[in-house]
């Protein structure tokens, strides 16, 4: 790493390639291979929120820092390595304490974790010092409070020997998909998806964004206090029903800002990422429906319970993430070796790569379909099928990604160095 060099890349990278492990033990978990042995949901669980989902947040989350509130800098540079280092050994320690069943490592691997989101927390909360617009910098904040508060959990769990009970696991992800993930997903996307686009927040709408941040905590708030009592006792409470109502209310007011901003005059670019954004919020919003079906115990439940994980996590969260990773590192890359530059920068279309990377989109939707088809059907073999297509359609993906970091390796000797241009870029 040079000195000053964006952490973002580097996370959105490392991000991705632990979204194809969470693939393999997703795979794995089918059955498809023959029997499961039950660390594998563990493994699953673990290679989910804390290596895909964490990594890219987290990452994303800086550049939005330097993008929105132009606090840019990221020191001591000391913090900067080890960032990187503690969220990767630590993961690595608790997967391996896990497949090993050996809960002083799975313990010592979360502590490390821990450490490595303080870390980034502490340059989060700083930004606050900013006198820019800064949303939605309030929904990072406190979703990262729900962050450390999960992994609280999850250490808790380890450490009083619960651990590996499902039902343990069901209580942190309520935290992590509602408390941290919900909140950085709706505050992020009601700006970042127009920003993406070429377009901006809607004017009109932008004084109704402290309503929607009221809506966002308060239903958060009331409908994990709701989950909590229904996956521990399994009752459903008036309290789940109105967080579970209020957050729904709050995801069609995320849309509707989304669509009026989008729909104004200004040309659209980049309309790749549109391609990843759609059937994310598309899959996204139907798995929302599996999981009030959830509450209302109608069908059968194993089946609901796998379509609202798979609908929100895989075919909704995971392909936003993927758009706004495919997006994000292209243009660090075409930012970091052309900015500041005297010559006229080449055109970014050498790194979006267009057309091959609205061919994965579509691939990779057809290989959610196959997938969740296989889950309607109860077949495993269907399902497995599903997973191996993605698996290799991501994997595909992630060939282009690092295709481009290659070339930023071999290039960046020759951009102007961070410090000459008086941003980190
Ligand atoms: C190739 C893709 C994938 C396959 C084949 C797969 C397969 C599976 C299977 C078989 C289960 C067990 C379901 C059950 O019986 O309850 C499961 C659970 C789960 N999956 Fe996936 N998965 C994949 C990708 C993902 C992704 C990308 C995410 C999130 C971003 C995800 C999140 C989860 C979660 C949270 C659970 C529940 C874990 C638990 O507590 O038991 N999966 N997955």
């Amino acid at each position: 790493m040079m000195k000053g060099e964006p952490l973002t890349l580097g996370l959105i990278i490392n991000g991705l390639l632990w979204f194809l492990v969470v693939q393999i033990f997703g795979v794995l978990y089918t059955g498809v291979f023959g029997s499961v042995v039950n660390n594998v949901a563990q493994l699953h669980f673990l290679a989910v929120f804390l290596g895909w989902i964490g990594f890219v947040i987290l990452g994303a989350e800086l550049q939005m820092s330097r993008a929105f509130t132009a606090l840019r800098r990221f020191e001591p540079e000391t913090l900067r390595w080890l960032l990187p280092i503690f969220l990767n050994s630590g993961l690595i320690i608790a997967l391996i304490g896990t497949a090993l069943r050996m809960q002083i490592m799975v313990i010592l691997g979360l502590v490390i974790y821990l450490i490595g989101v303080l870390i980034h927390t502490y340059w989060v909360v700083q930004q606050r010092r900013s006198p820019l617009f800064k949303f939605p910098l309030g929904y990072h904040l406190l979703a990262q409070f729900f962050y450390i508060v999960g992994l609280l959990v999850l250490l808790l769990n380890s450490l009083i020997g619960f651990y590996g009970i499902i039902q343990e696991r069901t209580n942190v992800a309520i935290v992590f998909t509602i408390g941290w993930i919900g909140l950085v997903l709706t505050g992020t996307m009601i700006r970042i998806l127009p920003m993406f686009l070429g377009k901006v927040i809607n004017r009109g709408m932008k004084k109704y964004l402290w309503l929607h941040l009221l809506l966002a905590i308060t239903s958060s708030i009331l409908l994990i206090a709701g989950l909590l009592m229904f996956s521990s006792y399994f009752i459903v409470t008036p309290i789940l029903w109105i967080g579970a109502i209020l957050w729904g209310l709050m995801w069609i007011f995320t849309l509707v800002i989304l669509f009026v901003s989008l729909s104004s005059k200004r040309k659209t670019l980049n309309k790749v990422t549109l391609f990843y954004f759609v059937p994310g919020i598309v899959s996204f919003s139907i798995g929302l429906l599996f999981g009030m079906a959830y509450l209302t115990n109608y069908g059968d439940i194993t089946v609901i319970r796998r379509l609202h994980i798979h609908l929100t996590l895989l075919a909704g969260l995971s392909m936003i993430m993927l758009g706004a990773s495919h997006r994000i590192t292209s243009f660090q890359i075409h930012s970091i070796i052309y900015s500041g530059r005297k010559t006229e920068a080449p055109p970014i279309s050498f790194l979006l790569m267009e057309k091959g990377y609205m061919v994965l989109a579509i691939t990779l939707v057809i290989s959610q379909l196959v997938l969740i088809v296989g889950v309607v059907m109860g077949d495993t073999r269907v399902f497995g099928t599903g997973g191996l297509l993605h698996l290799l359609a991501s994997t595909v993906f992630i060939g282009g990604i690092l295709k481009n970091y290659r070339f930023y390796l071999r290039e960046k000797d020759n951009a102007i160095p961070f410090d000459r241009k008086g941003s980190e870029v």
